[in-house]
């Protein structure tokens, strides 16, 4: 693995997070905001971009992997709401809600469309209240919440509100599941969630690997050098990935990088540049 290669994962990653606060402090470069500027978002501030084009000038495939996750995030809620009629999204670890996101894909193929946005860092909650201020009252919500408790997810009185858990809902997990940690049992808390949703759901994922890492001697030793680079970074293999669908119909392309998950035109980027899987189910 090049050094390019192990930077180019850096957005997925928490190791810059600063203690869970919900004050902005935007002297302190803050990973959700450095995301949403890679993203070419407005809701950073210069302390953030300084520190993101740093880690742009040592790898531009930093950006490259961002824009091919988020890329595919639209062409998959496109795809739900406007081929699939799902109208309904629960969006857990969804980073600052930055253009095209969830809500506005889905809203515009049905502004009735009901968006539960979901992150378990109060930074992100503060940028997402704010930049929705002007989306529509009721149909979408920025909630507190940490995948590794789905019970409590479940039952979050707000949540409920929302969205009825008793028609179809579209669960999205995109660049999440890399920080849940085995010990923590992915594979129930995807399963504890899906369960919980009726017949015709979704679940739509992206989730970073080293499946393309040819170098042998760092692929031997690969999380120890992701875990200095990334701190809690939990890179998983395709065959691992296809797992959390266990149960469910991929839809077609099945489980394949990014870019090539029904891309708009020919994929310009390469799946060891971008280095995510992708995929989108149905509930049988
Ligand atoms: C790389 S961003 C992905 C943003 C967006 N989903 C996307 O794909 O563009 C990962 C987000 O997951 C959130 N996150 C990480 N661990 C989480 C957890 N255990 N529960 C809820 N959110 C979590 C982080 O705060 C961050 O906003």
């Amino acid at each position: 693995m090049t050094d390019h290669q192990e930077i180019s994962l850096d957005w997925m990653s928490g190791a810059q997070s600063p203690p869970p606060s919900a004050e902005l402090r935007p002297e302190v470069p803050h990973p959700a905001r450095m995301y949403d500027y890679y993203l070419g978002g407005k809701d950073n501030f210069p302390a953030d971009r300084a520190a993101a084009e740093k880690v742009l000038a040592l790898s531009p495939l930093v950006r490259i992997s961002a824009l091919a996750n988020r890329a595919f995030l639209q062409r998959a809620v496109r795809t739900l709401a406007a081929e699939e009629g799902v109208r309904q999204f629960l969006d857990i670890g969804t980073g600052i809600p930055s253009a095209g996101n969830t809500h506005e894909i889905a809203q515009s193929v049905d502004p009735a469309a009901r968006i539960a946005y979901l992150d378990n860092d109060p930074i992100v909650l503060v940028h997402g209240r704010a930049l929705l201020a002007g989306a529509q009252q009721g149909s979408v919500s920025v909630l507190q919440a940490d995948l590794r408790d789905p019970k409590a997810i479940l039952t979050d009185p707000a949540v409920r509100d929302l969205l009825d858990l008793d028609r179809p809902v579209a669960l999205m997990l995109f660049a999440i599941l890399h920080f849940i940690d085995d010990a923590d049992d992915p594979y129930a808390v995807v399963r504890t969630l899906v369960d919980a949703l009726p017949s015709g759901s979704f679940l739509a994922l992206s989730h970073g690997t080293a499946d393309f890492i040819d170098d042998a001697e760092h692929a031997s030793k690969g999380p120890a050098v992701y875990r200095s680079a990334t701190a809690q970074l939990t890179m998983r293999s395709h065959a691992q990935v296809l797992r959390f669908f266990d149960g469910l119909e991929l839809l077609e392309p099945g489980l394949v990088t990014a870019p090539q998950w029904r891309p708009d035109q020919a994929p310009q980027d390469t799946d060891d540049q971008v280095a995510i899987w992708a995929g989108v189910a149905r509930k049988p």
